[in-house]
């Protein structure tokens, strides 16, 4: 008895090898980059760049409201710094940009919605470019622009984002400003330098920092391609000790988010885009 049943283990066994193999191999090749329209591959990046944004300072040039800008909610405006996106750079200070022709699906990262709302909301109304000529959400334009050159890093949309709010947690720079004394104000000025010290000591890495008009518009965290912290600056940025980009003063506003429609805030005379930082 034991003897008829042995007979077709091994072909079972071949049968499932070779279906194994086989999807393996399909899979693999789902997953290989497609450069677009006929360029070269891009190169593999060198490093990555955590950039967070300041919504106090972004959400001051809000004119108009909708709902998926979270500048417009309020009293549950965020308060913290917020993900901008995890963007794969180059040493020389370049980047790639729309590697593959992956399209954003938000129903990939649905597990995911609630957090990305929270720490990965939108601080504008308007819909940036995708990378076939389109428009898209904001996270449509992170993943497309950015996330499809994490490769080989990350391989699909659903471990970029995942990836992304992992390191957001681990690196949390709202608690170390605010333990280091630089609170939400929109009186006070903070020594960009304590700043950069506060974020250095705490995380043994060197961050970007770039401003709008005095206040902290973004932070940028850097990280080897296995997420060990490193510096960000690069290139030309290393010789002049480089920390911040875009005129940041010496003294700087980490301002409290302004409700909408307050009286005297200035620059309405200068409109800026929702879409003028060129990320
Ligand atoms: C980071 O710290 C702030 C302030 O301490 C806290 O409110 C926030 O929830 C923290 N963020 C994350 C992602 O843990």
């Amino acid at each position: 008895m034991s003897s008829s049943l042995a007979q077709p283990l091994p072909w079972l066994l071949l049968l499932l090898a070779l279906a194994v193999f086989t999807a393996e191999t399909a899979s693999a090749a789902e997953l290989e980059v497609e450069p677009l329209g006929g360029k070269a591959p891009q190169r593999e990046f060198d490093y990555f760049a955590l950039a967070l944004q300041w919504p106090g300072t972004y959400c001051q040039r809000t004119r108009h409201c909708c709902s998926n800008n979270a500048c417009c909610r309020g009293s549950n405006a965020p308060t913290i710094f917020t993900i901008h996106g995890l963007w794969p750079d180059y040493n020389d200070g370049t980047w790639p940009a729309c590697c593959t022709k992956s399209r954003f699906d938000p129903k990939e990262i649905s597990t995911l919605t609630d957090a990305l709302e929270k720490y990965w909301p939108s601080l504008s109304c308007g819909s940036p470019s995708t990378c076939q000529g389109g428009k898209g959400t904001f996270w449509a334009h992170e993943w497309e622009k950015h996330g499809t050159c994490s490769s080989p890093v990350f391989r699909n949309e659903y471990d970029y984002f995942l990836a992304t709010l992992n390191i957001y947690f681990k690196y949390n720079v709202t608690t170390v400003l605010n333990e280091a004394g630089y609170v939400p104000s929109n009186t006070e000025k903070y020594p960009l330098g304590g700043i950069v010290s506060a974020i250095e000591n705490a995380f043994h890495m060197s961050p970007l920092i770039i401003c709008s008009k005095g206040s902290v518009e973004e932070l940028r965290l850097c990280f080897y391609n296995d997420f060990k912290p490193r510096d960000c600056a690069v290139g030309q940025d290393i010789k002049t000790d480089m920390v911040s980009k875009g005129s940041c003063p010496k003294y700087v506003s980490l301002p409290e988010h302004a409700s909408l429609g307050g009286p005297g805030r200035d620059g309405l005379q200068s409109w800026v885009s929702d879409d003028a930082a060129a990320f």
